[in-house]
């Protein structure tokens, strides 16, 4: 394919989400293991969070098909125009074929590009920038970009699996995003790091030799393995420094950005990088509270809800930022 227009913009042309219906509440896991509403709230923020359900409930392909259906509807486009499709995902229903081909038959979308792209909860920011150039560069015109993950279906929910079971739940959300002509609308800065030296302190291991030192324990395999303290000083050190990298290359203050959109896996990290940067509680919206850590969803899903609330406007500027296993981080800041 030629480059039709060398430079252009692009925009955010519609999001939209799908749930699971049901909800896991602090008050269902102390049924389940022994915890606390009080330790779950006070060290993580979290009071519930959507599980599919293990039995009868929608897979990944089935959540990310419908919150591209959203997506779709609220950009006003079709599924056949869609010319690319990223799926942002490390809990893909198979090893293959990945959620993207999968999603595209589902909505019949024709013969779309369509792949899934694993970062963990840095997904989908990841994704986000790599569909922006695509879209920039003049290959592409409408594309779909999906962040899901039914992260569920691999913790323990008893008291042995308890430190890493509180925190996650499911979700899906979308966004469309478009060529536009004004070219001032778009990437104004990225920024993408990995370090896989630290990926021992999150990891599902499929097997006995995967796992470092002598954690093994059969118990383990197939089960989220997080040591909580190294991913959240991870968390807390590389957070701050993507915002102030981010800005730094688009040359821009704290201040100027109007909505951090954060990856949602501890309110209290959130709440650090708010006092760090000195920033009303609006601009860093949390909604860990009612949905936990739902992996490659949870920056879009911030976002579709800021949206629903008639608070995303032309103009603004908006900073997604996650950080997740790998270990990765990044962010994706945007001209809207
Ligand atoms: N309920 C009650 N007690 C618990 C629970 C629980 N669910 N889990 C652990 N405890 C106990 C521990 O056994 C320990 O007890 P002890 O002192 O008697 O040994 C005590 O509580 C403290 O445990 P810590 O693990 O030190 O608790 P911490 O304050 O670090 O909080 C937490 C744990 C919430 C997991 C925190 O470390 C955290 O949020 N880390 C970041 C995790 C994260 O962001 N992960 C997602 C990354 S994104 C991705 O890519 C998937």
């Amino acid at each position: 394919m030629s480059f039709v227009h060398a430079h252009r913009g692009v925009r955010i042309a519609g999001c939209g989400s799908s749930l699971p219906e049901r909800r896991l509440t602090n008050a269902d896991l102390e049924k389940m293991m022994d915890t606390s509403d009080e330790w779950i709230v006070k060290r993580t923020g979290i009071s519930e969070r959507r599980v599919f359900d293990r039995d009868h409930g929608p897979s990944t392909a089935k959540l990310g098909e419908q919150a591209l259906r959203e997506a779709l509807a609220d950009a006003d486009l079709a599924p056949t125009d869609l010319d690319l499709l990223v799926v942002a995902t490390m809990t893909a229903d198979m090893p293959t074929p990945g959620v993207g081909p999968t999603v595209a038959a589902a909505l019949e979308c024709g013969n779309v590009g369509a792949m899934d792209i694993n970062a963990a909860c840095s997904g989908f920011v990841f994704s986000l920038n790599v569909a922006h150039e695509m879209t920039r560069s003049g290959r592409y015109q409408n594309v779909g970009v999906i962040g899901v993950d039914t992260i569920t279906r691999f913790v323990d929910y008893s008291t042995y699996g308890r430190g890493a079971a509180i925190l996650f739940g499911d979700a899906a959300s979308a966004f469309i995003i478009r060529a536009d002509a004004d070219e001032r609308l778009g990437l104004i800065a990225e920024t993408m790091h990995t370090d896989g030296h630290g990926a021992k302190h999150l990891f599902i291991p499929t097997c006995a030799e995967q796992f470092y030192e002598d954690e093994y324990d059969d118990r383990k395999v197939g089960r989220v393995q997080m040591n909580g303290q190294a991913v959240f000083k991870f968390a807390v050190k590389k957070f701050p420094e993507v915002i102030e990298q981010t800005l730094e290359k688009a040359g821009l203050a704290a201040e100027d950005v109007d909505h951090y959109v954060c990856h949602q896996a501890n309110a209290r990290i959130l709440e650090a990088a708010r006092d760090r940067f000195g920033l009303a509680p609006e601009r860093l919206t949390v909604n860990i509270d009612r949905y936990g850590n739902t992996v490659a969803a949870s920056c879009p899903l911030v976002f579709d809800e800021l949206k629903q609330a008639g608070r995303v406007e032309p103009g603004q500027k908006v900073m997604f930022i996650a950080f997740g296993a790998g270990l990765t981080w990044g962010a994706s800041l945007w001209q809207l």
